[in-house]
């Protein structure tokens, strides 16, 4: 027995090492005949003396298929990056780094950035308790029992771990594994997926376990959330990388520690020749100053740390032929040219249609149907024609002009001045409120916005065909009689579409104004306005001049609500919601909290509570946090150790506060 006790030992650790080269560093030394024979004696040794089988390591058991994925609050923000596109902009950001440091000796910390998605993984006592997709980066989903099915991540953690910990990284799918998966995808008739970051992302969002773990995905940590003094001997983004590797996590090999940042251009242009060769995909170099005492003095600007920036390679270019320019009209009616041309391949994934965006752009490139255009793609970025090569011309091209009437309605088409960010353009539009265009488009966006995923765009387009729905606030009053009566509509989907749509009669204020489609009202600022309003009726029947305490709305913002609000459509579209039962949820007004209108820093470690925590009560109670003191800052609250921000308040005459003097303040809101 003890025998068998010291071989499965030796096999766990002889397979870990193996799993470890194969899937994380590409160099697998054995077949995958040999590493399957070792994990199925193993395996047999588990099941004769189940006493050692502590995990489920060499088998992952599928959990039973979800009906939905619910929703996580994430303790700390899952923030996003800003982008660095050339050697310069790079040299700049390190500039001003240099310069907020005011001469603190630091380092530079460089990696690769992994093209999938991010999660964050919750370990207790080593155990894999939850893990949760980004979402908004305040909210997520559980995809514990997915997650399992992600070979590469661990159930467990490798002892010696801290009790509870939280990590970072990116779930994403192998090059070669794509391949294989769009052979089969072909041989089942099914659409391929464009790139592996579509693939990774489709494949968790799978309900059901089993189809996750056939995906064979990976996972790549690269970050623990953490307060930089609680972890032992982890003052450093590098010593983070350390302890995860430590812990058994998966994580690059690819990653340098510098001085100065020129001394990562060397990284960059090396990892740029490596590319091609890496197992998976990548689209940049995550760089960020390494002490974490400084990174917490840098502080989160908007939704990026001031710390760590991410350097884009340049965008991949080819050529193709385009075939033709169709138009489509969006939920604001404007009519947008688009761009098809033969399938090409292009920074990792198919594209065979690229916006065109407006009618000066048409005439900037002097484009023409039957021309050969040059389509640049960066990453994530969307595809978009560049240039075009006259040089090809065979005379045979055909110049576009845009329709005189709507593609989809057959209404009339006018034009007005538009102000982009950039430019002045003029934009075509369908003159029919009622154009069924938009309404398709703003009913993707509605039931998108109000997570009704039973409900996708082919479902709404038959709906709408068969007349069943107009418009958004239709979808409430549909029954199971309307759908079950449609030719290949089984009852059972008819039943789950209408549970769907009754389960979302009550969404929550910042989806709901969301949902509606007013330009320039993302998830983002519904956010900031539901906050500040409380409940819909507040905002609706609010004055122009409510809007200017708001943070983050500028003029462009209020305009479009202006607009929004005075439009027949719009005003008959939410009296139909309210009367078919929709009433999103009030939240409580920040506006009377004992730190409305103040902007409060937080410095140095907190013993009682977590930052997070400090951070939401104040916001809570109408304040907001920022990162650095200025002199419109209100307060800061110093814990132990505080850093320069500390000197900063002092120099300012900024009020200061201890954890204790904050803690009486807040009291009864803790
Ligand atoms: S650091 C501050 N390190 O890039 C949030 N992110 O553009 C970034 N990503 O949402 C965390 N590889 O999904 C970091 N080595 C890496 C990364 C990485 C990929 C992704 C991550 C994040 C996005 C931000």
């Amino acid at each position: 027995m003890e025998e068998a006790q010291k071989r499965l030992q030796k096999l766990k650790k002889h397979i870990a090492d193996l799993r470890f080269r194969y899937h994380v560093e590409n160099d697998p030394t054995v077949t995958d005949d040999v590493y399957e024979s070792l994990i199925r004696e193993a395996k047999t040794i588990e099941k004769d003396f189940p006493q050692f089988a502590v995990s489920q390591e060499f088998d992952r058991v599928a959990g039973a298929p979800l009906s939905v994925f619910t929703k996580v609050t994430h303790t700390s923000r899952m923030l996003s990056l800003n982008d660095a596109f050339n050697f310069e902009e790079l040299q700049q950001w390190s500039a001003r780094m240099e310069k907020l440091l005011r001469g603190a000796p630091h380092h530079y910390f460089a990696e690769v950035k992994l093209d999938g998605l991010a999660v964050t993984l919750r370990y207790e006592n080593g155990a894999l308790v939850q893990a949760a997709t980004r979402g908004d980066g305040l909210v997520g989903e559980d995809i514990t029992e997915n997650a399992k099915m992600v070979r590469t991540i661990p159930l467990q953690l490798t002892a010696p771990f801290p009790t509870s910990i939280e990590v970072r990284g990116e779930i994403i799918m192998r090059k070669n594994v794509l391949i294989k998966l769009n052979k089969q995808q072909a041989e089942n008739n099914k659409q391929p997926f464009a790139n592996t970051r579509n693939a990774a992302a489709g494949s968790i969002r799978q309900l059901n376990p089993s189809l996750v773990k056939e995906r064979q995905l990976d996972f790549f940590a690269y970050d623990i959330v953490d307060q930089y003094s609680s972890l032992e001997n982890v003052k450093t983004h590098s010593q983070k990388h350390a302890l995860l590797r430590a812990l058994g996590m998966p994580v690059v090999a690819e990653e340098v520690t510098a001085s100065q940042v020129d001394e990562l251009l060397a990284f960059i242009d090396d990892i740029a020749n490596k590319r091609d060769g890496l197992a998976f995909n990548i689209d940049g170099i995550v760089i960020s100053v390494d002490e974490l005492s400084l990174q917490d003095t840098l502080g989160v600007v908007g939704k990026a740390p001031r710390y760590m920036v991410a350097y884009k390679y340049p965008a991949e270019r080819v050529t193709t032929v385009m075939s033709d320019i169709t138009v489509n009209v969006g939920r604001t009616g404007v009519l947008t040219p688009l761009a098809h041309f033969a399938p090409v391949v292009v920074a990792g994934s198919t594209v065979s249609k690229a916006t065109l965006h407006n009618m000066d752009q048409i005439a900037r490139l002097d484009i023409r149907i039957g021309d050969t255009v040059i389509i640049q793609k960066a990453g994530d970025v969307i595809p978009e024609v560049v240039q075009v090569l006259k040089e090809l011309r065979n005379g045979k091209e055909k110049k576009f002009s845009m329709p005189k009437k709507c593609p989809v309605c057959g209404f009339s088409v006018a034009q007005r001045e538009v102000a982009n960010k950039t430019e002045d353009t003029v934009a075509f539009f369908c003159t029919n409120d009622d154009c069924p265009a938009k309404h398709t488009r703003g009913m993707i966006h509605f039931v998108h916005m109000l997570d009704i995923y039973e409900v996708g765009p082919k479902i709404i387009d038959r709906l709408q065909e068969e007349g069943l729905v107009a418009d958004a606030a239709d979808l409430f009053a549909l029954t199971e009689a309307d759908l079950s009566g449609l030719e290949r509509f089984g009852e059972k989907s008819a039943q789950n579409i209408i549970a769907a749509i009754a389960e979302k009669k009550h969404p929550p204020l910042d989806r709901f104004i969301a949902s509606l489609g007013i330009s320039n009202v993302g998830v983002e600022t519904a956010r900031d306005i539901a906050l500040h309003f409380g409940s819909f009726e507040n905002f609706w029947n609010s004055n122009v001049e409510d809007f200017d305490s708001i943070p983050n709305i500028g003029p462009a913002v209020v305009e479009s609500i202006s607009q929004y609000r005075c439009k027949e459509s719009s005003i008959n579209l939410i009296k139909k919601l309210f009367a078919n039962g929709v009433m999103p949820q009030s939240i409580a007004p920040q506006k009377d909290g004992i730190f409305s209108d103040m902007t409060v820093v937080l410095t140095g470690t907190l013993t009682t509570l977590s930052r997070e925590k400090a951070k939401e009560i104040i916001q809570s109670a109408g304040g907001r946090v920022t990162g650095s003191v200025s002199a419109s800052t209100s307060m800061v609250v110093a814990g132990e150790k505080p850093g320069s921000k500390y000197i900063d308040a002092q120099k300012l005459g900024v009020k200061i506060l201890s954890e204790e003097d904050f803690l009486k303040m807040t009291d009864g809101l803790v």
